[in-house]
């Protein structure tokens, strides 16, 4: 083929060739399992898909990654996905940890993943280098694609459900007919597991280490420990959780379809079936077959249902920023709604990828993702988009493909993966039981936010804002962080959107410098870099260095687009009080005001303080407001919805 002609090999190496396809976790992947740092998710961008499509842009826009649509999607898998990494509680303390890493690919989702990249998505045994992005990003992108079940106990079991309630006042969806119960936990069992040996219980509280050794083996983790397990893999999108792995597997299958033999899959092995057909379009396995084969083969041996069960809901347990998504059940988690939206949508973009270049011969990959995860335009056409996944499953799969792709795919996976049981026979009654129930599913329970209800809630433009906000540390961060977190999304901060920087309240120096990733300010908005903030709000300073610095900017022409031309909104979010107002710090406002045009100053505080600074700002009675903001970031959302207001009614 022409393009592995001209692949370029400067950003890539082979000497870690699908390593991300070995049963240990792949060396370059290991540090987001070692680094406490990178250990701990909260350090790591939030799981969104707009935070997905910027770090694939920072990829792209890698000066040493020069690759099209199609090779990226490829190397993206083989970098970055391993499927199935498990915490494994050592049998004993004794083994240092130098030695061992207490985590391998052993959850069910690796075998399909290993024949994914080895036989049915190729990539000329290439990877991307280990520097095209750093650390974090790395991990987060790794733990985005990457679908796995983490079922250890986490002890905050009891509030699994909790957000349902503003998931659906949030995106004004029906509420879900079924599956939305989750058991209730006996808080006593749970603390006296620990010492009767039979649950050898992971200490909740510890997320990585272990603590003690009872003597009770156990060759693997203990599946069904926490009644809401968390799903590795899944990200956030207005339009439901998607399994990212799934997605970007549909891509880079659809950008290189191949009809595979399934005696190619089945390597070395006698398949049990002879009844199926002898190839397998790669698409499906790579998207909706794959986990459909996956819950046919797994409840079909371990609970001998003869009716195969589709579909977990599940919820992220906070909405500003998302980084855990709990499922409402421990059992039949094979295909889970965000797998299920995965699996669609990548099905759709890998069936629609040959036209869309057709079009668009030099389209990117995170253009291709950014139009279809759009509230309105949509990949060339307004019905090519998410919010149109419904219609889409009508347009795109047919059922009699989906059960023999399935069937084939289930008796070659049958093959590799390792199971409770033998399938002697009935497999093809089972693969027709999960399609049906798939597609029961998806159109009784799938209940995301329709086109209508997207485009009534959005904006019919692309905010370009640049917006600054100055920051007082005497703010929780678990408070504040959300209410920003959620004003990077209001005002689409991208390469192609708004700007934000962060300020001290003390200084106006700058805790994130001004940026349009919005995955560069979650890396660097860290709790430890709110704790390093200076304490204190002092408008003179403050006020008289950020008019310094955007005089400096206007004057550099090449930072034209950080200040000036579009909307520019300085926002201080203020927890003490009050500040102090006089005279100079007038003037500094008026000549800030003068500096930069259409600059608009907004006050946002936690008690009020209209008489102290009503004369600071264009409009007293809009742009001085009061905010309550809660740990966890609970109600940000109404919380913060006026000032999204007020910064959005620059725009127009
Ligand atoms: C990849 O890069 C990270 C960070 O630079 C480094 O710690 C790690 O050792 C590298 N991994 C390999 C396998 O070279
Ligand atoms: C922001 O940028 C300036 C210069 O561009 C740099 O000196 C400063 O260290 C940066 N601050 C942060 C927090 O990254
Ligand atoms: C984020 O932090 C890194 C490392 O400290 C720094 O190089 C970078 O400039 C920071 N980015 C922003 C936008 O502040
Ligand atoms: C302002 O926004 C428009 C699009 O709305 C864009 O074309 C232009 O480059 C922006 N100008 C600046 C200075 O950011
Ligand atoms: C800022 O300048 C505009 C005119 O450019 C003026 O209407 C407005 O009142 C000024 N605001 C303040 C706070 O000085
Ligand atoms: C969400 O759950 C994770 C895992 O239990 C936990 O670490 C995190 O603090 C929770 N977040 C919120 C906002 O409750």
């Amino acid at each position: 083929m022409l393009w592995a002609a001209v692949l370029v090999v400067a950003a890539l190496s082979d000497a870690q060739a699908q390593l991300t396809a070995q049963t240990s976790i792949a060396p370059e992947l290991r540090e987001c399992y070692i680094d406490p740092m990178l250990v701990n998710r909260n350090n790591l961008p939030p799981m969104t898909i707009s935070i997905l499509i910027d770090i694939i842009r920072k990829i792209e826009d890698n000066p040493n990654v020069n690759m099209d649509l199609r090779q990226l999607s490829a190397l993206l898998l083989h970098t970055y996905r391993q499927d199935g990494v498990e915490f494994h509680r050592p049998e004993t303390t004794l083994v240092s940890s130098s030695m061992v890493l207490p985590f391998a690919p052993t959850f069910h989702s690796f075998h399909r993943h290993r024949l994914l990249l080895t036989r049915l998505i190729p990539s000329n045994l290439q990877v991307l280098a280990n520097n095209t992005v750093n650390s974090i990003l790395k991990c987060t992108l790794h733990h985005m694609l990457s679908t796995t079940v983490d079922a250890r106990l986490r002890g905050d079991e009891s509030s699994c459900n909790q957000l349902s309630q503003y998931r659906a006042l949030r995106s004004g969806r029906s509420p879900r007919s079924i599956s939305d119960d989750v058991e209730i936990i006996d808080k006593s069992v749970l603390k006296s597991t620990g010492k009767n040996g039979q649950m050898n219980h992971f200490n909740p509280n510890d997320d990585v280490e272990f603590t003690s050794y009872d003597g009770v083996k156990s060759a693997r983790q203990l599946l069904g420990d926490s009644q809401c397990p968390l799903l590795g893999g899944a990200v956030f999108s207005q339009w439901g959780a998607i399994s990212a792995g799934h997605l970007i597997a549909g891509v880079a299958a659809g950008a290189q379809p191949q009809q595979v033999p399934v005696l190619e899959l089945a390597k070395g092995s006698v398949l049990n079936y002879n009844n199926v057909q002898q190839t397998v379009t790669s698409l499906f396995p790579a998207t909706l077959s794959g986990d459909l084969a996956e819950a046919v083969l797994i409840q079909g041996t371990d609970r001998g249902s003869s009716a195969i069960s589709i579909g977990t809901a599940g919820n992220w347990n906070s909405t500003q920023p998302p980084r855990h998504y709990m499922l409402h059940s421990r059992t039949n988690v094979e295909m889970t709604d965000p797998e299920i939206r995965g699996d669609i949508d990548g099905f759709v973009l890998g069936s629609a990828v040959p036209s869309a270049l057709g079009t668009f011969s030099t389209m990117r990959l995170s253009q291709y993702l950014d139009m279809f995860y759009s509230a309105r335009n949509g990949v060339f056409n307004p019905v090519l988009r998410a919010c149109n996944r419904r219609d889409l499953i009508q347009q795109y799969i047919t059922s009699t493909n989906l059960a023999s792709e399935t069937f084939a795919f289930a008796a070659a996976l049958d093959t590799n993966m390792p199971l409770r049981g033998t399938i002697i026979g009935g497999l093809e009654q089972l693969v027709n039981s999960a399609v049906n129930n798939f597609q029961s599913y998806t159109s009784n329970n799938l209940n995301d936010m329709s086109c209508v209800t997207t485009e009534a809630v959005s904006v019919d433009f692309r905010l370009r804002t640049n917006l600054y906000i100055v920051l007082d540390s005497m703010w929780e961060y678990n408070a504040v962080y959300p209410a920003i977190s959620y004003l990077v999304d209001a005002i689409e901060v991208g390469k192609y959107g708004s700007s934000i920087t962060v300020l001290n309240a003390f200084n106006g120096n700058a805790v994130v410098n001004t940026t349009f990733s919005p995955a560069e300010f979650h890396s660097n908005y860290t709790l430890a870099a709110h704790q390093n903030m200076l304490t204190g709000v002092n408008l003179l300073t403050t006020l008289t260095n950020i008019r310094v610095m955007m005089q400096a900017r206007l004057g550099d022409e090449s930072l034209v687009n950080y200040v000036g031309g579009n909307s520019t909104v300085v926002l201080f979010l203020l927890n003490s009080g009050p500040v102090q107002n006089n005279e100079q710090v007038f003037e500094q406002a008026r000549l800030l005001n003068e500096t930069v045009p259409d600059l608009r100053l907004i006050f946002a505080t936690s008690t009020n303080q209209f008489d102290n600074l009503w004369n600071l700002v264009r409009d007293m009675h809009n742009d001085i407001r009061q905010v309550a903001l809660s740990p966890g970031g609970i109600n940000v959302e109404i919380a913060m919805s006026g000032i999204v207001e007020r910064i959005q009614s620059g725009e127009v």
